[in-house]
């Protein structure tokens, strides 16, 4: 069987770590990628952690033409597709960018895979799709969905829908989507992590970047919430627990003799709050963080975490690594990004 795996968006945050997994499982990785929300730097850090270059295609995810023709030549035994846009903020206010790009790639990838040959597909969809729960904190793949409130979120929430649609019309396909929590951390090498963009919405790169002196303060948004101490709490899973549940998933699909579609959450099954993880950070790294409370932000979720029991079960994944783990790699990486300034 080939070993060669397609990695959509695979010079991106969660893709280059599943580059590396991959790899290490015995997989030949190929990124497909354009760099237009990461860096070819990327392509050095895998080589630094593989010790050899990856096969790269150049290219948009929306050019069904250019990934047909490839998988025409090239035996790919699996694709996964993370290549897509993320920020919640930039989706309300860019709406056709998000639906372009994530939907329209989503389709694009999926005729490739599905209309000549059968490859296995993961697709990295969120636990945005849950919205906030009601009445419950702890959600599984049977809490009922709701209609998101960003663009970004509907887009995570049509491409659930298209992939079960899709499975309706051909039921021999192999798909899986990978509901993810909030990925945190980088590698251990500090060779690859998160490369944001401007200045980060998501809460690790905040801190990270405050600590390196880049921003004054960390804005703790809302403190009087009905949780633990008053903040929001989120289930953060390690990137590299994340991409390790990729390459499962991805041997899970190899291994169907008929058709299967299954939707599994990627979390730790734990809740951490937002003012736990300040502190996890200034702990581990031997450090005081500036922080102050700031208004709450308007749609954030109050509290959700995954339960994990399924992607045990179908899977044999679990995480590995804990938030100490993940903070601590967070700072190695940040600091190796400002050593290279
Ligand atoms: N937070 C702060 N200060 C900051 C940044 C974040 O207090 O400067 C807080 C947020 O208010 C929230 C928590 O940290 O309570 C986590 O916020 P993130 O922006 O890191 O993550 P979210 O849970 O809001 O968003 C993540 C993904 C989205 C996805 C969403 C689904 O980034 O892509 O989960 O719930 F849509």
């Amino acid at each position: 069987m080939s070993k060669k795996v397609l990695v959509t968006g695979g010079a991106g945050y969660i893709g280059s770590h599943t580059i590396v997994e991959l790899s290490k499982a015995g997989y030949k990785p190929v990124i497909l990628d354009d760099f237009r929300n990461s860096d070819e730097s990327v392509l050095k850090g895998l080589r630094g952690i593989i010790g050899r270059d990856i096969e790269l295609l150049k290219g948009d995810v929306s050019n069904t033409a250019l990934i047909q023709s490839y998988l025409r030549k090239e035996a790919v035994c699996g694709i996964i597709h993370f290549a897509a846009n993320k920020a919640v903020g930039e989706s309300v206010e860019k709406p056709l960018l998000y639906y372009q790009n994530n939907v329209e790639g989503l389709v694009s990838i999926l005729k490739a895979a599905s209309e000549e040959q059968n490859i296995p597909f993961v697709f990295s969809s969120s636990c945005t799709v849950y919205g906030e729960p009601k009445g419950q904190k702890e959600v599984s793949e049977q809490t009922a969905k709701t209609i998101p409130t960003s663009p970004y979120g509907f887009t995570k929430w049509l491409g659930e829908q298209i992939i079960e649609d899709l499975f309706h019309s051909n039921n021999q396909l192999r798909l899986m989507s990978l509901r993810y929590f909030n990925p945190i951390g980088a590698h251990e090498s500090a060779l690859i992590g998160e490369l944001p963009i401007g200045k980060p919405n998501n809460l690790l790169p905040f801190i990270t970047q405050t600590a390196a002196g880049i921003h004054e303060k960390l804005k703790i948004f809302g403190a009087d919430y009905p949780t633990v101490d008053g903040t929001c709490v989120r289930d953060y899973i390690h990137v590299v627990d994340l991409a390790e549940a990729h390459v499962k998933a991805l041997e899970f699909l190899l291994k169907q003799q008929s058709g299967c579609h299954e939707v599994v959450n990627i979390g730790t099954g734990k809740g951490s709050s937002v003012l736990e993880v300040v502190h996890a950070f200034e702990k581990v790294n031997n450090m005081a963080l500036n922080y102050e409370f700031a208004p709450n932000r308007p749609g954030d979720v109050i509290e959700i975490y995954a339960n994990v029991d399924y992607a045990e079960a179908l899977l044999g994944w679990q995480a590995k690594r804990s938030i100490n783990d993940a903070v601590r790699d967070a700072w190695r990486w940040e600091q190796s990004i400002r050593a290279k300034e």
